[in-house]
C-alpha cells in the first residue's frame, strides 16, 4: 500500500457552493494511522444555521417541481455510485477500515437505494374513499415534511446516508446532513454527486461538526423532522430534544441481537452464518450476531468449528486483498473491544480465541476476532452493545430456554435462528420480540429495498427503507370536497 496518499481538503456544501471552515478534524485511516484521509471543518452551530436556511428557501420548488425531475436527479446521483463504486470503495476502506469488497460492496448498495428511490418519487400515492355523504368526495394526500435533519454513524459512511437521504429527496424534502467526524470522506463524495447530478441549491446541504452542530439541527424550529442513526444514549437526548418542539423523530440505535443455533441446525451453515453476522465489518454493525445462543446438543461441536474459523480469519489492512477482517474503525473502537474483554474474564467467561490487539507492520487499530464461550445471561457481554468482533455464546437446554433468552434485554433489532424445524423457525419468527428476524440467515446484511428497522430500545418511529420510507419522509393530508 502506498504510503503517502492524498489528503483530501473538505468543505461544507451549503445552498449549492462549497463552504471553507477551519480544517480541524483529520480522519485517520485505522490501518495505518500514519495516513490522514481527510480534513475537514467542523461547524459549531454557524454554518448549521445556513445550511438550515439553505433548505428552507430550496423547499417550496423542490416540492412542487414534478416527481420526474426528483427522480431523474435520484438516479444520475445512483448511476454515478455505481460507475465509481471502485474509486469511494477504496476511499470507503481507507477511512473506515471494513475489507475493499464491504467498501466497494457499502458504494454500490448506496447506489442502489438512489435508484430504488428514484422510482419511488413517482409513487407518492393517496386514497380515495367514497364518503358515506352522497356527493362528498373523500381523499389522502401525502405531503413532504420541510427540512429533514440527517444525523449519521461511522461504520455505514454512505449507506446510511444515501438511505436517509434518498428517500427524503424523492418525496420533496429538501435535507441537511451531518454525518460522523470520524468519516467525512464518503459524504463529501455523496455531495459532489448530488451536486453534478443538478440538484437545485439548497436542496441539499452537508455541514460538518460534533455534538453542538448536530444540537443546532435537532433544535431549529425549521427543521420539520430529525432521522438519526447512532448509539442508544445519543439518540434518547435527539428524541427528547425533537419531542419537545413536535418535530417529527426516528431513531435507529444498538443492538444485542440473538443468533439461536438449535441441535437439528446444519452445522456447516450455522458456523458460516454466526462467522459472517458476528464479526464482518469488524462487527461494527448495529445488526451484528454478537450473542449466539446454542442448545446443548450440538454446542460442542459448534463452538469447536466456529472456534476453528474465527483463529484462521486473516486481521491485516483493510485494502490488502488477503485481509479477511479489517481494523476497528477508531482507537475509542479499540479499547472498547479491550475493556469488554476485561470485563468477560472478570465475570467468568471463557476466552475461546482471539481478544488482544494484534500487531501488523504499521501502526493500526487492529484486534483478533474474539470468541467467548460458558457466558450467562446478566453478564455484561449478553446485555451491553460492544460494536465490535467479539460475540459470546451461551449454552442452553431447548428451544424454550433459547427464545427466552434470545428475548431477554433492552435491545430488538434483529434476531436469527439456525434450524432445519418448520415449526421451531415459525415459532420464533412469531415470538422472538426484535424487528427483524432471519432464519438460516446471520442476523445483519439487509437488502436495500426492504424495511429496516426494530423494536424497543434499538429503534423509534417508523421503518426505513423500502416502501417503508415514505412513512416517516411525508405527512397525510385528508381532504373533504363537495363539488
Ligand atoms: C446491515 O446489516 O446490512 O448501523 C445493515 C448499522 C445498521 C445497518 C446494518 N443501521 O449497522
Amino acid at each position: 500500500m502506498a504510503q503517502r496518499e492524498e489528503t483530501q481538503r473538505l468543505q461544507h456544501y451549503v445552498g449549492g457552493g462549497w463552504r471553507d471552515g477551519t480544517l480541524s478534524v483529520d480522519s485517520l485511516n485505522p490501518s495505518d494511522t500514519r495516513d490522514v484521509v481527510a480534513r475537514a471543518p467542523s461547524d459549531d452551530g454557524a454554518v448549521m444555521a445556513e445550511a438550515i436556511g439553505a433548505a428552507s428557501a430550496a423547499f417550496p420548488a423542490w416540492s412542487e417541481a414534478s416527481p420526474e425531475l426528483r427522480s431523474d436527479v435520484l438516479d444520475r446521483v445512483g448511476s454515478a455510485l455505481l460507475a465509481r463504486r471502485d474509486e469511494f470503495g477504496a476511499l470507503l476502506s481507507r477511512e473506515e477500515g471494513k475489507t475493499l469488497p464491504e467498501g466497494v460492496g457499502e458504494v454500490a448498495r448506496a447506489g442502489r437505494i438512489f435508484k430504488f428511490f428514484a422510482g419511488e418519487a413517482l409513487r407518492r400515492t393517496g386514497l380515495t374513499v367514497d364518503s358515506t355523504r352522497p356527493g362528498v368526495e373523500a381523499a389522502t394526500y401525502r405531503e413532504p415534511l420541510g427540512v429533514v435533519g440527517l444525523i449519521t454513524p461511522w461504520n455505514f459512511p454512505i449507506a446510511i446516508p444515501a438511505w436517509k437521504t434518498a428517500p427524503a429527496l424523492a418525496f420533496g424534502n429538501t435535507v441537511v446532513l451531518k454525518p460522523a467526524s470520524i468519516t467525512p470522506a464518503l459524504a463529501a463524495a455523496m455531495a459532489s454527486l448530488i451536486h453534478e447530478a443538478g440538484a437545485p441549491k439548497g436542496v441539499f446541504n452537508l455541514v460538518f461538526g460534533g455534538g453542538s452542530a448536530g444540537t443546532k439541527l435537532v433544535e431549529d424550529p425549521r427543521v420539520a423532522a430529525i432521522s438519526f442513526t447512532g448509539s442508544q444514549g445519543v439518540g434518547e437526548g435527539i428524541a427528547e430534544k425533537a419531542v419537545k418542539r413536535q418535530a417529527r423523530v426516528q431513531l435507529e440505535m444498538g443492538g444485542k441481537n440473538p443468533l439461536v443455533v438449535l441441535d437439528d441446525a446444519d452445522l456447516d451453515l450455522a458456523v458460516a452464518g454466526a462467522l459472517d453476522g458476528a464479526f464482518f465489518a469488524s462487527g461494527q454493525r448495529c445488526t451484528a450476531s454478537s450473542r449466539i445462543i446454542v442448545t446443548e446438543g450440538i454446542h460442542d461441536r459448534f463452538v469447536e468449528a466456529l472456534a476453528q474459523r474465527i483463529g484462521a480469519l486473516k486481521v491485516g489492512d483493510s485494502r490488502d486483498p488477503e485481509t479477511q477482517i479489517g481494523p476497528v474503525a477508531s482507537e475509542p473502537q479499540l479499547e472498547t473491544s479491550l475493556s469488554y474483554i476485561e470485563i468477560a474474564a472478570k465475570e467468568g467467561a471463557r476466552r475461546l480465541v482471539g481478544g488482544d490487539a494484534v500487531q501488523r507492520d504499521k501502526p493500526g487499530f487492529y484486534f483478533a476476532p474474539a470468541l467467548l464461550t460458558e457466558t450467562k445471561l446478566d453478564m455484561r457481554v449478553n446485555s451491553e452493545e460492544i460494536f465490535g468482533p467479539i460475540a459470546s455464546v451461551m449454552r442452553v437446554k431447548d428451544f424454550d430456554e433459547a427464545l427466552a433468552a434470545a428475548n431477554a434485554g433492552q435491545f430488538g433489532l434483529s434476531a436469527g435462528i439456525y434450524t432445519t424445524s418448520l415449526k421451531y423457525a415459525r415459532h420464533y419468527t412469531r415470538h422472538v420480540r426484535a424487528g427483524m428476524v432471519m432464519v438460516n440467515l446471520p442476523t445483519a446484511g439487509v437488502d436495500y429495498h426492504v424495511p429496516f428497522g426494530g423494536t424497543r430500545k434499538s429503534s423509534y418511529g417508523p421503518k426505513e427503507q423500502g416502501p417503508a420510507a415514505i412513512e416517516f419522509y411525508t405527512q397525510t393530508k385528508i381532504s373533504y370536497v363537495r363539488p
